[in-house]
């Protein structure tokens, strides 16, 4: 079977295309022949060398999904034929995050899913939602966990609320998506002119372009006539500040990313008078993934996916990444 590998190289690491046996599954592992693997700008980090971790010689990306081509001694999870998608974090299944999980990320500390095929512990898969392909159910380990994770599961999000979602990359248009179907109104930015074209095409109206109105904040205020919204899906980092003037007293800001850079120079002062919330999200347990794969197949939720590659044109979609052309996620089919 053939998989692609970092290699260490000068600024970062190369992805190699191998040669390898087909691995064999041990006791409590499913073998999964992968159809398809997602991106995420972690992926695109770790592979320019600046995530930090063991990433020489791993196989990359987090995100993958296919079908359960053989199973170990003692696996009563899966069974050969099922549609499944890994987890991030192969070790936290349920539960408040812990230290352990958190070293157990795909495509990081663990070999990742960029391979024809990988062996998991049972216990580090999901089914895949029937009404989703295997592009669509490779796009939701990693992105669309985070973005579950920190709006319904942390954020208690209810209908009537807004949200703010920056950018249209993949975390921003799932909370974008799982808002809109939880009854919140959602405001979303885009730095261009074409992608909150596209945005308007999906419905989603209440938009603001970051380059053109470089105080979106003061936007955002004004379209929530004054009050400012109750969640910020914080993708950004260097958006902080103008994402704490957007919120409304008692909001809540999801701290997720770091796509805008990451010298924050916030005040935290604007914390402490609008009594905000702040939540760190690392991606999501399991039971997030399951819990949000019943409101998926419940409100039947397509991701949005703008770049399709081929197994062969890895190095082309990482590029793709590279130069932000995507619109929500981008796949890799295998
Ligand atoms: N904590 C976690 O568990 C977790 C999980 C997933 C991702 N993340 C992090 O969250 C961030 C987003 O990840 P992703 O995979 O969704 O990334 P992505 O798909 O690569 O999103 C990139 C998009 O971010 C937008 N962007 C860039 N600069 C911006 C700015 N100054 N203001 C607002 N938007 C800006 C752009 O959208 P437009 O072109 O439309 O402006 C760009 O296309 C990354 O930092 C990633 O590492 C964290």
């Amino acid at each position: 079977m053939r998989a692609y590998r970092l290699t260490a190289v000068t600024g970062g690491f190369r992805l190699d295309l191998r040669h390898e046996p087909a691995p064999q599954p041990e006791p409590g592992q499913a073998v999964v022949r992968i159809r398809a693997v997602s991106l995420n700008y972690r992926d695109l980090v770790m592979r320019q060398g600046q995530y930090g971790g063991a990433a020489a010689n791993k196989i990359p990306c987090s995100d993958g999904a296919g079908d359960v081509v053989a199973v170990g001694d003692g696996v009563t999870r899966v069974k050969v034929g099922d549609r499944v998608a890994g987890i991030f974090m192969q070790r936290w299944i349920s539960g408040p995050p812990t230290p352990d999980g958190n070293r157990s990320a795909l495509g990081g500390d663990l070999d990742g899913m960029l391979a024809e095929q990988v062996a998991l512990s049972e216990h580090g898969l999901v089914k895949a939602p029937d009404h989703l392909s295997f592009e669509e159910a490779a796009t939701l380990p990693c992105a669309a966990v985070t973005a579950w994770h920190a709006l319904v599961e942390r954020g208690k999000l209810v209908a009537g609320q807004t949200v703010l979602v920056l950018g249209t990359g993949g975390v921003s248009m799932f909370a974008a998506q799982i808002a809109r179907a939880a009854g919140a109104r959602v405001i979303a930015t885009s730095g261009a002119a074409a992608k909150i074209a596209r945005l308007r095409d999906l419905g989603f109206t209440d938009t603001v372009n970051y380059n053109d109105t470089p105080d979106w904040d003061k936007a955002v205020k004004s379209m929530t006539a004054g009050r400012g919204v109750d969640h910020v899906v914080e993708v950004g980092g260097n958006t902080i500040e103008k994402s704490l003037k957007s919120a409304a007293v008692g909001g809540h800001i999801a701290q997720i990313g770091v796509v805008a850079g990451r010298d924050l120079g916030m005040n935290p002062f604007s914390i402490v008078l609008k009594n905000l919330t702040m939540s760190g999200i690392y991606v999501g347990s399991r039971e997030h993934f399951e819990r949000m794969n019943s409101f998926f197949t419940l409100h039947r939720i397509h991701p949005v996916i703008s770049g399709n590659f081929g197994f062969e044109e890895a190095g082309a979609a990482f590029a793709h990444m590279e130069a932000a052309k995507h619109f929500g996620k981008i796949v890799i089919r295998i």
